[in-house]
């Protein structure tokens, strides 16, 4: 076959391209997602569009819990619904036995409307308003407290009920991370958490069940979980002593990493994220050198990122090019900030729809909106793009359909490769209507000539 002709050129070497191991980590391309066409998204759904896949998400589920439970006898796992909270996902997470971790009430609705019972909740946050709680606490959820304020809340709650509750307590402590994550729970150290149980154990309407806390997220040390779940340890069996009751579970919330390239991390995640046994062997190992045999509880774990982002991408497509004074070459794609909030603290992997020859360059990847901020990746390798090329952006699973926004455009379907290898839209594209049906307009606005 003949070769393809490429014009010469003179290209500006620019410094920093490639890493230490002289690899870029953008370069590549990708022709399919498991075995699928790119081709075939973007046909039946459009771009952009987001794609997730069911065994991906089921056999990361499996790994995480199944290293968890032969190492603890009492693992709990929940789903943290922030993370991805569309029906077809958390409806996975439930089949897998997962129960469903809230931080709001919308989320504790949704899971409720899905058919999980007020028992297989957790309900964490910082902000909880007095109705949630007295459905809540009606339902038999467990509330994790997180401040005194909403401590007298509960009280309140439970009594406007005639109930006498149980409720978790978040803590927060030095793990040896920095800057610590102090602002959610009681603290340990300076003995906050230690009266707010004095505080519930001296209610009419509350009683102590369990201790939570979520240290960080995106850990890189799993010796912080070591330090964690021994300081909640130690404060579990000081309120056992003194109260004489036992504290039925206890939860170490999430915060493992995904193979998301953080920005400001030089080396790549495949070398700077520990593997996730890693960061389970920290708890599982510490509570049982912590642990008496006789007095195992309950231990949820809420990992979120960690299971599902590497099962979702974004294939996204070049509506245009265009140099910039400066010289740097620039894309502008039809996914933005809107969809991709997670592109303020991550370096996306980026993957071309074919190979394509021609001389690479550090180029700027813009979404679609008329806005400054609008930059989707800062910094691509990559060889020239004609329009209407399909990039393909990962790890996409985590946080982006959830913190996603309707700024100026509809947010896009959202499709799931099955196992079988069959394709469904889990999230249609929005239309007007969707966008503007909860408006009103007062009768004096409804005319206007112009
Ligand atoms: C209380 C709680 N649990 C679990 C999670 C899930 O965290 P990650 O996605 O880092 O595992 C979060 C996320 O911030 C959280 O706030």
């Amino acid at each position: 076959m003949k070769k393809e002709y490429i014009k010469p050129y003179i290209k500006k070497q620019t410094a920093g391209i490639m890493n230490k191991f002289g690899v870029s980590y953008n370069k590549g391309h990708r022709e399919d997602i498991l075995g699928i066409p790119i081709g075939n998204f973007t046909d039946k759904f459009g771009s952009p569009v987001f794609v997730l896949s069911e065994k991906l998400i089921r056999e990361r589920y499996r790994k995480i819990y199944s290293h968890f439970s032969s190492k603890y006898p009492k693992a709990k796992m929940s789903w943290s619904y922030k993370t991805n909270y569309l029906d077809a996902v958390c409806s996975i997470m439930h089949q897998e036995g997962e129960t469903a971790e809230v931080v709001s009430d919308f989320e504790y609705q949704k899971a409720r409307r899905l058919g999980v019972p007020g028992n297989k909740i957790i309900y964490n946050g910082p902000y909880k308003p007095i109705e949630s709680l007295k459905v809540a606490f009606q339902e038999g959820a467990m509330v994790n407290l997180d401040n005194f304020d909403e401590l007298i809340k509960a009280e309140d709650a439970a009594k406007s009920i005639n109930k006498k509750v149980p409720v978790g307590i978040r803590v927060n402590m030095d793990t040896g991370v920095y800057p610590q994550w102090s602002r959610f729970g009681f603290n340990i150290e300076n003995n906050s958490a230690f009266n707010a149980v004095k505080r519930i154990q001296h209610s009419e309407n509350l009683y102590l069940e369990g201790i939570h806390c979520h240290i960080g997220t995106f850990m890189l040390d799993p010796n912080a979980y070591r330090e964690a779940v021994k300081k909640v340890v130690a404060l579990m069996r000081k309120i056992e002593i003194m109260f004489k009751i036992n504290i039925k579970y206890l939860d170490f919330g999430g915060g493992f990493p995904s193979m998301n390239k953080l920005k400001g991390t030089y080396l790549p995640p495949e070398v700077s994220v520990p593997p996730v046994e890693e960061f389970i062997d920290a708890v599982a190992d510490t509570l049982l050198e912590e642990l008496k045999p006789d007095e195992y509880p309950d231990v949820y774990l809420e990992t979120g990122r960690s299971i599902i982002d590497e099962a979702g991408w974004l294939i996204t497509s070049v509506d245009a090019v265009k140099r910039l004074p400066d010289g740097t070459k620039s894309y502008i794609i039809d996914a933005g900030v809107n969809l991709l909030y997670t592109s303020t603290w991550y370096n996306y992997k980026v993957e071309i729809d074919r190979e394509l020859h021609g001389a690479y360059e550090n180029s700027v990847i813009y979404g679609p909106l008329c806005m400054n901020i609008d930059v989707v990746v800062e910094s691509a390798f990559l060889p020239p793009l004609p329009i209407g090329t399909r990039l393909i952006l990962s790890p996409m699973g985590a946080y982006n359909v959830t913190q996603w926004m309707q700024f100026i455009r509809y947010r896009p379907a959202v499709a799931m490769i099955m196992e079988d290898g069959s394709l469904e839209e889990i999230r249609r594209p929005e239309t007007l209507d969707d966008v503007v049906g909860p408006e009103r307009i007062p009768e004096k606005l409804k005319k206007f000539e112009l």
